[in-house]
């Protein structure tokens, strides 16, 4: 699709409204996408706890993209581009290892495990091996999550460790471990699952077993006299209470959203599980059960939830127009040990129920609006966040890209 009416589709946009057909199955907007929504955002890739040992590795693939999160020395984790500087052969196709130095199958370039070439045969004697170190793209830790941003001056993750790391300390990210981590594949465009994600009009009907402990499906409960009651004994047991939220079109950076908000569960709920009964022990610095729960968000596309035994992190990318992954990853206290502190079938029971939940309701989405009879309906008062990201999403499509000129300022239809 030509740019010009890319920019009419933009402009054509109502506020509060579904989008369009094209913005779901046109493969000009997915390639926009990637450029200006994936390469310049701060993206969720794992946990330190996954590559524990220097020389420890993992696989970060999506759509042609693949990076390998690697800890390079005591304290440092890298992010390398797994193209070979030779003739662009990837260095690894497993998903994850261990290596002392990274060896192309191809040819046999023999990289170190910070990314510089240390070996390549036969070349001429002009040949510079300084200058043919593996791409970097820019990495942070935040209490143990790794995040990665391809862009060569990437929103200052600084913003995000400001306002999060105090909230986030009592559950000690940084001393946990992945207990589980699963990917559901969506047969639907990345901002389908990223829309269902930003509202819960749907928990009500597609979710029965998140709705029985959660008071999100019920906006009024952020005003109740429980919400105050959990504050309260969240600020006893060592929680944070604050609410901070600069996302999307309020992030102070491009890419660098957070939010953190602390919210009261059904009375008769402690936590995310089949009964609402803890499945692990408390995390880090808790000391006990206030009945509520945190959503956090770190970037456009990265959401979690942290309960007082457990932390599942969502993270959402493209693999393809009409295709898209949901990794989900289960955190909690290093020193829990299956079968005598969690049993991991109860632990990650709610969230693999409702993320296969999820691919359905997305995957039927995605089929509906394929249809020459789809048209966008309105939204409801429940999904001002969705609308909070397809605004800021419409804003990211709007004129020429970052580093191109004559950017054209189109204002959205009311
Ligand atoms: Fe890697 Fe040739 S492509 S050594
Ligand atoms: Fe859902």
């Amino acid at each position: 699709m030509e740019m010009q009416k890319i920019q009419e589709l933009v402009a054509n946009q109502q506020k509060m409204r579904a989008l369009n057909q094209a913005f779901y199955n046109d493969p000009d907007i997915y390639r926009m996408d990637l450029e200006r929504v994936y390469m310049r955002s701060w993206l969720y890739v794992g946990h330190q706890s996954e590559i524990h040992n220097v020389g420890d590795w993992f696989l970060f693939n999506f759509d042609r993209e693949s990076v390998i999160i690697i800890h390079s020395a005591p304290g440092t984790v890298n992010a390398l581009v797994n193209v070979c500087r030779h003739r662009g052969s990837r260095i690894f196709d497993e998903p994850h290892g261990y290596a002392k130095r990274l060896t192309c199958r191809y040819h046999g370039w023999t990289y170190d495990i910070d990314g510089s070439l240390r070996a390549a045969a036969y070349m001429s004697d002009d040949f510079d091996k300084s200058k043919m170190g593996l791409k970097k793209i820019h990495c942070e830790v935040l209490e143990g999550m790794i995040y990665v941003n391809f862009a060569d001056s990437p929103a200052p993750f600084q913003a995000v460790r400001d306002a999060l790391t105090e909230c986030l300390r009592p559950y000690r990210l940084d001393q946990a471990k992945v207990a589980y981590r699963h990917n559901y594949p969506i047969e639907s465009n990345w901002k389908l699952a990223v829309e269902n994600y930003t509202e819960c009009y749907h928990c009500a009907p597609a979710h029965p077993e998140y709705t029985r402990g959660h008071s999100l499906a019920e906006p009024e409960s952020r005003s109740s006299r429980q919400h105050d009651e959990v504050m309260a004994r969240a600020a006893a047991c060592g929680l944070s209470e604050t609410t901070v939220s600069r996302i999307y079109l309020r992030a102070e950076c491009f890419g660098a959203d957070y939010a953190y908000e602390r919210y009261p569960m059904w009375r008769g709920h402690i936590t995310g599980s089949q009964d609402g009964q803890p499945v692990a022990p408390l995390m880090g610095d808790i000391k006990d059960y206030d009945g509520g729960t945190t959503d956090f968000q770190i970037g456009p596309v990265t959401f979690a939830l942290a309960y007082c035994d457990y932390v599942v992190i969502y993270r959402f990318t493209p693999d393809g127009l009409e295709r898209s992954n949901c990794d989900v990853t289960w955190l909690i206290n290093a020193d829990a040990e299956e079968g005598r502190d969690y049993d991991e079938d109860k632990l990650i029971w709610l969230w693999d129920v409702t993320t296969h939940a999820d691919q359905k309701i997305i995957e039927r989405n995605a089929k509906g609006i394929r249809s020459r009879f789809y048209e966008p309906g309105p939204l409801s008062t429940m999904e001002n966040f969705t609308w909070n990201f397809l605004e800021w999403y419409l804003d990211v499509l709007k004129g020429p890209g970052p580093g191109e000129s004559n950017r054209v300022e189109i204002s959205i239809a009311s």
